[in-house]
C-alpha cells in the first residue's frame, strides 16, 4: 500500500453576531479599553447568543467544512471534538454535534484546554497515516463564557466563545501533517482550573458562595509557562519536519494575549508579520483559538497551498500542543475517493437500514394486537 498523507481539504467557522467591546465590560467591572489592548491586544471579543449552544456552534463550523470539502456528513469516518465547555458534563458534546450534522459515524470529544485542537488534529491525522479512516472532521468550540465570573477581572476580560472545524483527509500526494509534539505539565493543574464542578468536589451551597464553579487563574504563573514552552516546542517540531524557523511560511499561535505571541516571534528569530493575530478581534476562543485563525489566514490568503504553517497552542493542564504541516489538498487519491467501494457499500447499508426500520415501525401495531389477542385466547 502506497503511503498516506493527512491534509486538510476544508475549513469553516461559525463565531456569534453579538460583539462585546472592552468598553463594554468597563461598565460591569473595573478595566479599561487602555489596560485591557495595552496588556494583551484585545479590542472586542464575540459572545453566544440565546440560542447558540456548544453543539450548535460546532454543528454549524463543520457544515461549513464540510461543504468546503465537497463532502456529505456520511462521507465522515470519525468527528473529533475539542471542547472544554460541553452542552453537560454528559453526554460528549460530539455526539450531539454528529446528530446535528446528520453523520453516522463514531464521535468523541477530546479536552486539552486552548491546546485541544491541535490535539485533535495530530489524532486525526494518526487516524489517517494508520489507514484506519481516510475522513475525519475535526472541530474546535467554545461558549467559554459560561465558565466565567463576570466580577472577576482578571479573567472575564481575556476570553470570547467560537467554533472553527477542519476536513482532514487522506491523500497519497506527500505533504499535509509533516511533525507534531504533544506535551502536558500536570503539575501545573491549578494555574488555570474551575475548582467545583468535578467528582473531588461535587457542587454545594459553598461553591456558589465562593463563586467556586467559575474558572480561576493564576494569570502569571500562565504567563510564564507560556512565554517558555511554546516557542521551544515550535523550534523542536519544525526542526523534527526537517526545516528550520524561517522556512514556515505561516505560523498560527493560540491567541491567548499578543504580548506573549511577541515573545515567540522574537525566541524563534522570525519577524511578527509571519504570526497570524486575530486576538483583537475575538480574545482568548480556548480550543476554537487556532482553527478560527487558521481559517480566516485561508480566508484572507494569508495561508495558501503549499504553504508551510506551524501551529501551536497550550493551555489548562497544563498542555501545549504543536503541529508542522504543508497545506494543499494535493489529489485525493481515488483509493479515498467519494465513488469509493466503500462509500456505495456505506449507502446501501444505510438505505436497507431505512426500509427495515420504517417496515418495522408500520408492522409493530399489528403485531402488538395480535399478541395481545393471542394471549385473551
Ligand atoms: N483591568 C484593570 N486592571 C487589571 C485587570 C483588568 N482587567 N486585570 C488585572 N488588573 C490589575 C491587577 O489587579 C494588578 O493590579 P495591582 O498591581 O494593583 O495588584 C495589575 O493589573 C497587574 O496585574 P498582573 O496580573 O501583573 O497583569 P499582567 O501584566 O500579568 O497581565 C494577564 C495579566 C493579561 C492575565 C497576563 O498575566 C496573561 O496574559 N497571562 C496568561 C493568561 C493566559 O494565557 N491564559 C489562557 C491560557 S489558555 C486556556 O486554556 C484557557
Amino acid at each position: 500500500m502506497s503511503e498516506r498523507y493527512a491534509r486538510i481539504t476544508g475549513w469553516g467557522k461559525y463565531v456569534p453576531e453579538r460583539v462585546v467591546t472592552n468598553d463594554d465590560l468597563a461598565k460591569i467591572v473595573d478595566t479599561s479599553d487602555e489596560w485591557i489592548r495595552s496588556r494583551t491586544g484585545i479590542r472586542e471579543r464575540r459572545l453566544r447568543g440565546d440560542d447558540d449552544t456548544t453543539s450548535s456552534m460546532g454543528a454549524a463550523a463543520g457544515r461549513e467544512a464540510l461543504a468546503s470539502a465537497g463532502l456529505h456528513p456520511a462521507d465522515l469516518d470519525l468527528i473529533i471534538v475539542a471542547s472544554s465547555s460541553p452542552d453537560y458534563l454528559l453526554p460528549s458534546v460530539a455526539s450531539q454535534i454528529q446528530h446535528l450534522l446528520g453523520a453516522s459515524c463514531g464521535a468523541f470529544t477530546l479536552v486539552a484546554g486552548c491546546a485541544g485542537w491541535v490535539y485533535a488534529l495530530a489524532t486525526a491525522s494518526q487516524f489517517i497515516t494508520a489507514g484506519t479512516y481516510n475522513r475525519v472532521l475535526v472541530i474546535g468550540v467554545e461558549i467559554i463564557s459560561f465558565a466565567l465570573d463576570w466580577t472577576d477581572r482578571t479573567t472575564c476580560v481575556l476570553f470570547g466563545d467560537a467554533a472553527a472545524a477542519t476536513v482532514v483527509e487522506a491523500s497519497e500526494v506527500p505533504g499535509g501533517v509533516m511533525a507534531v509534539e504533544l506535551g502536558s505539565k500536570g503539575s501545573g493543574a491549578h494555574s488555570l482550573y474551575v475548582p467545583d464542578g468535578g467528582s473531588t468536589s461535587p457542587i454545594t451551597q459553598r461553591t456558589v458562595d465562593e463563586r467556586r464553579q467559575y474558572l480561576r487563574m493564576n494569570g502569571q504563573e500562565v504567563f510564564k509557562f507560556a512565554v517558555r514552552t511554546p516557542a521551544s516546542s515550535l523550534k523542536r517540531t519544525v526542526y523534527q519536519a526537517g526545516l528550520t524557523p524561517d522556512e514556515i511560511d505561516l505560523y498560527i499561535p493560540h491567541q491567548a494575549n499578543k504580548r506573549i505571541i511577541e515573545t515567540a516571534s522574537r525566541q524563534l528569530r522570525v519577524p511578527l508579520d509571519k504570526f497570524y493575530i486575530n486576538i483583537d478581534r475575538y480574545g482568548n476562543t480556548s480550543a476554537a483559538s487556532v482553527p478560527l485563525a487558521m481559517v480566516e489566514a485561508i480566508e484572507e490568503g494569508r495561508l495558501k497551498d503549499v504553504d508551510l504553517v506551524a501551529m501551536c497552542a497550550f493551555g489548562a493542564g497544563l498542555t501545549w500542543a504543536t503541529v508542522v504541516m504543508q497545506m494543499g489538498a494535493g489529489e485525493i487519491s481515488a483509493a479515498y475517493s467519494l465513488f469509493s467501494v466503500a462509500r456505495a457499500r456505506f449507502l446501501a447499508r444505510r438505505a436497507s437500514d431505512v426500509v427495515l426500520d420504517t417496515a418495522q415501525g408500520a408492522l409493530l401495531p399489528l403485531y402488538t394486537r395480535i399478541y395481545g389477542l393471542r394471549k385473551r385466547l
